[in-house]
This record gives C-alpha cells, sequence and structure tokens, in this order.
C-alpha cells in the first residue's frame, strides 16, 4: 500500500491532506500512515504462515509508543535492545513472553531488568555476556533463556555500517565456535539455552545471503537440539530492505518466503523474526518547509527547517530518500537539499532533481517512517520535531514537539550561574 499519494496535485497521508497537518502541527514533521504499518505486517505474515513465526517488531526501527502498540494490537512481539526500549514496551502493555533482547553491550543493569520481567529469551552476543546473565539470574532466583547469536560470516550487500554478519563485525559467535559456546554456557547455574539467534544486517535486498546464512545453522541447529532439551527457538533476525527509489528492485515477503520457509521447516524449530525497517519504513514522511532558496555560481541549495539532526540517514549512510512536493507542480531544478546545520554534512538530498519550489513551500521526505525519528538528536539545541499518526481520515499527534525548555530541562545551573537563571527567567 502506498499511503502517500496525490489528490488533484495535492499530497495526502492516507485520507489527510498533508498541507493540512503542516499547518495544525507545524514543521519539520514526521507523518505515520497506521493502515500501511498494519498492512506491511498482515503480508509478512500470511507470507511466512508455513513457518508460524513469531514476528517481534524491532523497535529500534520506530519506538514511538503509538507504533509500537498498532503492532502489538496485531499481536505481534517485540524485539528490543536496551532497558529503554523495554520500559516502552512494556508502557504500551507488551507481553513480556513475547519479548526478546538483542545487543552486544547489555549492562547488569538491564540483564536484571529483563529477567525480572520474564522476558522470552536474550540473543546473546559473546561467552563474558553468558556469564553475566548467569550471575543475575542466579542473584534473583530466576532461570535465563538464551539463545546465542551466530555470525555466520555472509556478506549481506549492504552499506557497511548496517551490515552485521561478517566476521570482521563485532556481532555475534562464528558458527564453529557455536555448541563450544552452548555446551559451556547450559553448564552455568541459571541457564537455559534456548534457541539460536542471526541478524546479518539491515535493508538487504536479495534473498540469498539469507539463505546462505540460514544453511550454515541448520547442522548447529541439529546437533543443539540433540543436546539441549530446552533448546526450541530459530530467530532468523530482520534485515528484509525496502524500496527507497522508485525503479529499486525489491525482496518481496513472498520470495523471501518462498525461499526461506522450507529451510527453517527442516530444523523442526519455532520460528522468531525480527524485521523493522520492512515493517516502517514506508509508512513516514518527514515533512519540511522551505526557508530559502540559495544560488551559488556552482550549485542551487533549497534550505529548509529539517536538517540531519531530524533525518540522519543521508548524511550517515549516503542514505537516499525521494523527495516530493506537497503540492504538486511540473518541472524540476538541480540542486541540494539541505538543512539549517553547520556542516556540510547537513544535507538530505545531493545533487538531485528536486521539484521547483518557493519559499515556504512544503517538502515531503519519503520513507523516513523506519530509523528517522529513533535517530534525531538536539544538534545545534534544535528541539526534535512533533510525530503524528494518521489512520483513514483521522490524525492524531502521538509525539509534541520539544520546546526549547524541554532541550534544556535535564541541565543544571549551579549556584554561581544563578545570575544567568534569573536573566533567563525574566526573557
Ligand atoms: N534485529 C537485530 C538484532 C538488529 O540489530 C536489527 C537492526 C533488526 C533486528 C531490525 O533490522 P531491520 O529489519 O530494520 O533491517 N540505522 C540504520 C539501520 C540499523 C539497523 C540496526 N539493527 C539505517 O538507518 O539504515
Amino acid at each position: 500500500m502506498n499511503a502517500f499519494t496525490y489528490r488533484k496535485n495535492n499530497l495526502y497521508a492516507e485520507g489527510v491532506a498533508v498541507s493540512r497537518l503542516a499547518e495544525t502541527y507545524g514543521t519539520p514533521l514526521y507523518i505515520y500512515s497506521r493502515n500501511h504499518f498494519r498492512e506491511q505486517y498482515r503480508v509478512l505474515s500470511k507470507a511466512m504462515a508455513g513457518a508460524r513465526p513469531l514476528i517481534c517488531y524491532s523497535v529500534k526501527a520506530n519506538s514511538n509508543a503509538a507504533v509500537v502498540k498498532t503492532f502489538l494490537d496485531e499481536n505481534a512481539g517485540l524485539d528490543i535492545v536496551s532497558g529503554g526500549e523495554l520500559f516502552r514496551a512494556l508502557r504500551v502493555g507488551a507481553d513480556p513472553s513475547k519479548i526478546v533482547f538483542a545487543g552486544v553491550g547489555k549492562t547488569r543493569d538491564e540483564i536484571e531488568y529483563a529477567i525480572r520481567e520474564n522476558i522470552l529469551f536474550f540473543t546473546v552476543e559473546s561467552e563474558p555476556e553468558a556469564a553475566r546473565i548467569s550471575e543475575c539470574a542466579k542473584k534473583l532466583r530466576r532461570k535465563a533463556r538464551i539463545a546465542f547469536r551466530v555470525n555466520p560470516d555472509v556478506d549481506p550487500r549492504t552499506h557497511k555500517y548496517i551490515s552485521t554478519g561478517k566476521k570482521e563485525n563485532k556481532f555475534g559467535l562464528d558458527a564453529e565456535r557455536m555448541v563450544k559456546a552452548c555446551e559451556w554456557a547450559g553448564s552455568l547455574p541459571n541457564i537455559e539455552i534456548a534457541g539460536l539467534h542471526m541478524h546479518i544486517g539491515s535493508q538487504i535486498l536479495s534473498v540469498q545471503p539469507f539463505c546462505h546464512a540460514l544453511e550454515k545453522l541448520t547442522n548447529i541447529c541439529t546437533s543443539l537440539k540433540k543436546r539441549f532439551p530446552a533448546f526450541r527457538y530459530l530467530d532468523i533476525g530482520g534485515g528484509i530492505g525496502i524500496r527507497y527509489r522508485p525503479d529499486q528492485p525489491e525482496l518481496t515477503p513472498e520470495l523471501y518466503a518462498k525461499t526461506l520457509v522450507p529451510l527453517i521447516k527442516k530444523t523442526g524449530l519455532s520460528i522468531v523474526m525480527e524485521p523493522g525497517r520492512f515493517l516502517v519504513g514506508n509508512g513516514g514522511i518527514l515533512v519540511c518547509r522551505v526557508q530559502y532558496i540559495k544560488d551559488n555560481p556552482f550549485k542551487k541549495f533549497v534550505v529548509v527547517d529539517a536538517g540531519m539532526n531530524d533525518l540522519i540517514r543521508p548524511s550517515l549512510y549516503d542514505a537516499h530518500h525521494e523527495v516530493l512536493a506537497v503540492t504538486r507542480n511540473s518541472g524540476t531544478i538541480r540542486g541540494d537539499l539541505v538543512g539549517p546545520i553547520c556542516e556540510s554534512g547537513d544535507f538530505i538530498a545531493k545533487d538531485r532533481n528536486l521539484p521547483v519550489v518557493k519559499e515556504n513551500d512544503l517538502l515531503a521526505v519519503q520513507s523516513a517512517g523506519a530509523y528517522g525519528f529513533v535517530m534525531s538528536s538536539n544538534y545545534n539545541s534544535r528541539p526534535r520535531a512533533a510525530e503524528v499518526m494518521v489512520d483513514g481520515t483521522r490524525s492524531t499527534l502521538v509525539r509534541k514537539r520539544e520546546t526549547m525548555k524541554d532541550i534544556v530541562s535535564g541541565e543544571i545551573i549551579t549556584a554561581k550561574q544563578t545570575g544567568i537563571r534569573s536573566r533567563i527567567g525574566r526573557k
């Protein structure tokens, strides 16, 4: 489903005019489509039905409570990577028995929090982490379920920063070491070897890397199943890519499922999946307003009120995001779409054919539903954007725009500086 379409040259988010939302809530503004999220979830579950997976939405992709709740309402589980994400999950009523906890650097506090809440399992990245989980579980007089993450050493052919299953990456344990690691961890007090995990990277557009990785895991699963009576889960991670350009080839859930389901069924294990981007990426846009059109002898710049602090993907990964005019017109101009931040790395689109715009016009940056707002910051002391959820013809503000007061609220002015405070107070 494409939730963002034109009606008589005006861009709509489902049944609501984007311009109206921008007027009401201001810019920069993230707008999400609840029906896009639901439909992506349903398409994936339908395609994967043969493997009956527990689909754990990867909260890191977009952790807004309204987004997480949308997936909980579809019966999803959750994939989390921090105590903060666990807190968010529980706050919106997630069932801990459908939560899996990943990440290379879990602290004792985070581990104990998750054990107390009795999550489904930890995906474990190293032997020292297994030892730490064992200690925490012992202290709490509980048993912790773990699934070691395998690093299958396959190239997912994605950006190097989001490739995670090659041997030089910090993630997982190599396949050769896996059985030994499980035997050792299985002998620790209060640890149950519950399964195996893999996640080879993100924005993967071909099925082969998943296939190669799974083939490497199948034998390990067979030997672990024999050794550990509680061994029953195979977590195949996330990583299914989406279309950022209209002409980009797609990895459809149908092809993904057709290729992988026979392989995973052979293992006889319960399947867990951790999709993030696939579920939310194309269900969000970032709306911004043109501030200035600037020409220099070499280039044209369209300066907008959203910067790398709002959407860092172009600066960090050279990521491509389509840019649409909220009120469509014909013609394009060649140039850079840039933000207000004091860095040349602050751009949303570089050397691109952009819609013809003038000061105050609205632009919509596409495919901003995943790793958009969640990676935003207050750099340059810019309050973070508001977020709105659209469902049919209804729109709801699901995160208020930050105020200047919000961004300084954690800072402490010491006694010596009270003069400063009183001057601010008078303003
Ligand atoms: N499971 C684990 C263990 C992960 O590390 C990730 C993403 C996922 C699942 C979800 O992956 P997805 O289905 O979304 O590909 N900020 C980057 C993406 C980083 C992905 C980190 N891990 C970007 O904007 O492209």
